[in-house]
């Protein structure tokens, strides 16, 4: 059911080994910090009744699960390609919060302060229809027995696969929160100006589909270092292209590609783009150009030239990424329905 395309590598580059060190520890230091006793770890978490996650947990529960899953997202990704890039983004944002729980996906209700309604959310965020429709047919198909925290990342890697990017093996057996972290969401997902450090901006793959709205890169057009300047490492025909996009005033919710080269294929352009001073946000220039940037650069340079190894690392970057803290065993739930709790 889930035959991985992308094959193991033998050896480790010491290049894939320092990135998959650095993102565990990024996300291990946010976890803990802002969640401090709560155990945030990698796999299940240990404990008497949680157990780790494998691919092959729907194997006999419903082996049809990730067929299911496929049909509903080629039919949502050829009505609009930008589907895919929202819902790789979900995973990303339900994963940083509290762990991979589906949490995102609560609307609010009396005990429930949405997800939805953070910063980094708000009008921002999307793609909650096409989940539904996925569990919808699921409950169909096997009742309350696929999670909406699996469906999530079977989502993110069906939408990379469809966009053309790698496949890979996923492990299973997530299952849903019964609460969400409004302050979490708020406090957990880096922000778009993050100038910051390689531990946040190596993370920062999912950039070569999908859009951004004006008011996330505005700054960098007239204001970037509070001196009412442009961002110098901007490239100049770029820069006039985005500020047709996004005037100074106004505009907020114009969008621009994040990789204008291919914005609905998932490829290595966007690494091209930031070497050619046409990375869409500050976080993603930063890649190249930050005062810590020794090791981004080499990286952006590496994936520049090298798509495979762009994908291989990426197809790791996100079975890590779906790995924390999810709730598995007799933890949580799995939902009837993704928007509420049972
Ligand atoms: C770690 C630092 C990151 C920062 C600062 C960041 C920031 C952003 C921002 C500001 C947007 C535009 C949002 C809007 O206009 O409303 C965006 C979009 C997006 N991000 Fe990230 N992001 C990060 C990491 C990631 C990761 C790890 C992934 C995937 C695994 C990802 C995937 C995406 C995708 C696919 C979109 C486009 C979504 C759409 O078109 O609906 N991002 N990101």
């Amino acid at each position: 059911m889930l035959a991985p395309t992308v094959k193991e590598s033998r050896i480790m580059t010491s290049l894939e080994v320092t990135l998959s060190f650095v993102v565990t520890t990024f996300l291990s230091i946010t976890l803990s910090l802002a969640h401090p006793g709560s155990g945030f770890g990698w796999g299940g978490g240990g404990g008497p009744f949680s157990f780790g996650l494998f691919p092959e947990f729907y194997q006999f529960s419903c082996p049809q699960a990730n067929d299911i899953v496929m049909s509903v997202l080629e039919k949502a990704i050829a009505k609009e390609p930008r589907t895919a890039a929202s819902l790789l983004r979900l995973h990303f944002h339900d994963c940083f919060v509290q762990g991979c729980d589906a949490s995102v996906l609560l609307d609010n209700n009396a005990a429930v302060a949405s997800e939805k309604n953070s910063l980094p959310n708000r009008n921002s965020i999307r793609g909650f229809e096409v989940i539904d429709e996925i569990k919808a047919k699921l409950e169909e198909a096997c009742p309350q027995t696929v999670s909406c925290a699996d469906i999530l990342a079977l989502a993110a890697r069906g939408s990379t696969v469809i966009s053309g990017g790698p496949n890979w093996e996923l492990p299973l057996g997530r299952r849903d929160s019964r609460t969400a972290s409004l302050t979490g969401s708020n406090n957990n997902i880096p922000p778009p100006n993050s100038t910051i450090q390689n531990l946040i901006t190596l993370f920062k793959r999912g950039h070569t589909i999908g859009v951004a709205r004006c008011v996330t890169f505005k700054q960098r057009l007239y204001n970037q270092n509070g001196n009412n300047r442009p961002d110098e490492t901007l490239d100049k025909m770029y820069y006039s292209g985005l500020k047709s996009v996004c005037p100074r005033s106004g505009g907020d919710n114009n969008i621009s590609p994040l990789d204008f080269g291919s914005p609905a294929t998932f490829d290595n352009t966007y690494f091209k783009l930031i070497l050619w001073g046409k990375g869409l946000l500050t976080s993603d220039e930063v890649l190249l150009t930050g005062n810590a940037a020794g090791k981004t650069r080499q990286l952006v340079k590496a994936y520049a030239e090298d798509e495979v190894a762009f994908f291989n690392q990426f197809a790791k970057s996100m079975v890590k990424m779906g790995n924390i803290s999810p709730l598995t065993g007799f933890q949580g739930e799995v939902r009837k329905h993704c928007r509420r709790f049972n």
